[in-house]
């Protein structure tokens, strides 16, 4: 039988992660978990219940009371906070942006990830994908040190801005590059042996091209039609 294969996507925000990891999962039958959704989720909660991520006893208290879960639509996994999966607009609204990175840098808000995130391969072989391909800051360096394929994904500070300025969003990108950056838990950081792709000037086809060529050697894609 094929290989189970766990890819690895990281990089800095609007560096193409969540289309790239999209593409592949489509192409090779693999659940697409991005991460970044899951913080977004989190921090959606924690602000709805008016938890600063200062506040860390009321912080403990609340992560310790989430109750998630995990429901695949179609090839991507969405988390579920008490059997409730949060609005994707609202994981994307500005006070998400301007918050996420704030909670994100809380050591136990990272903790109570930490062995979710690596079950979600438990989560793909329970519905018969034949991989994960899971994308965020520190999946090849903390979540999946030993990932079949670990991708780092740049783009020049401006590409990125012009990307995430053209989906019509209010976001901060530098202002949470640089907190993703300089936090002391899991920064944001190329893990050595990892694969860097600068996608500055290329389009998102030749992206998942590149990466493609590679993936295709271990598990062959999926004939374009069931795609
Ligand atoms: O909007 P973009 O796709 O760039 O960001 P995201 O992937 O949705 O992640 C939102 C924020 O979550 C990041 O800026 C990080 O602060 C945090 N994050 C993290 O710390 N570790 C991850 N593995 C994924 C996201
Ligand atoms: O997940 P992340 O924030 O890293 O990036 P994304 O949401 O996949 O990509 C941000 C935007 O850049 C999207 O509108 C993509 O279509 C676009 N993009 C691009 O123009 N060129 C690429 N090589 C990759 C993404
Ligand atoms: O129990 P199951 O194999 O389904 O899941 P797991 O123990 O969470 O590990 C799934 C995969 O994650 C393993 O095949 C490892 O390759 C990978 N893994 C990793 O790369 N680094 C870790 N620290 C833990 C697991």
């Amino acid at each position: 039988s094929l290989p189970f294969v766990i890819i690895a996507i990281d990089g800095g925000a609007a560096s193409g992660k969540s289309s790239t990891a999209r593409a592949l999962s489509e192409r090779f039958n693999l659940l697409h978990v991005d991460t970044g959704s899951f913080y977004r989720a989190i921090t959606a909660e924690l602000v709805r219940r008016g938890i600063a991520p200062e506040n860390l006893d009321a912080l403990r208290a609340a992560l310790a009371a989430l109750a998630l879960g995990t429901r695949v639509e179609g090839r991507a996994a969405r988390m579920e906070i008490a059997g409730r999966t949060v609005d994707p607009a609202e994981i994307r609204s500005p006070a998400v942006n301007a918050a996420v990175s704030h909670f994100a840098a809380v050591p136990d808000v990272r903790a109570a990830l930490l062995a979710y995130q690596r079950g979600q391969a438990g989560v793909a072989r329970g519905h018969g994908f034949r991989g994960l391909v899971m994308e965020g800051r520190d999946i090849g360096s903390v979540i999946f040190p030993d990932a079949d394929f670990r991708f780092f994904l740049h783009a020049d500070p401006e590409e990125r801005a012009r990307r995430r300025a053209l989906e019509g969003q209010q976001d901060s990108i530098a202002e949470r590059d640089r907190l993703d950056t300089q936090r002391k838990t899991a920064p944001l950081a190329i893990p050595p042996g990892a694969t860097a792709i600068d996608s500055t000037h290329l389009t998102l086809a030749q992206v998942v091209e590149k990466i493609s060529v590679l993936v295709a050697v271990k598990i062959p894609p999926l004939p374009p039609a069931a795609a």
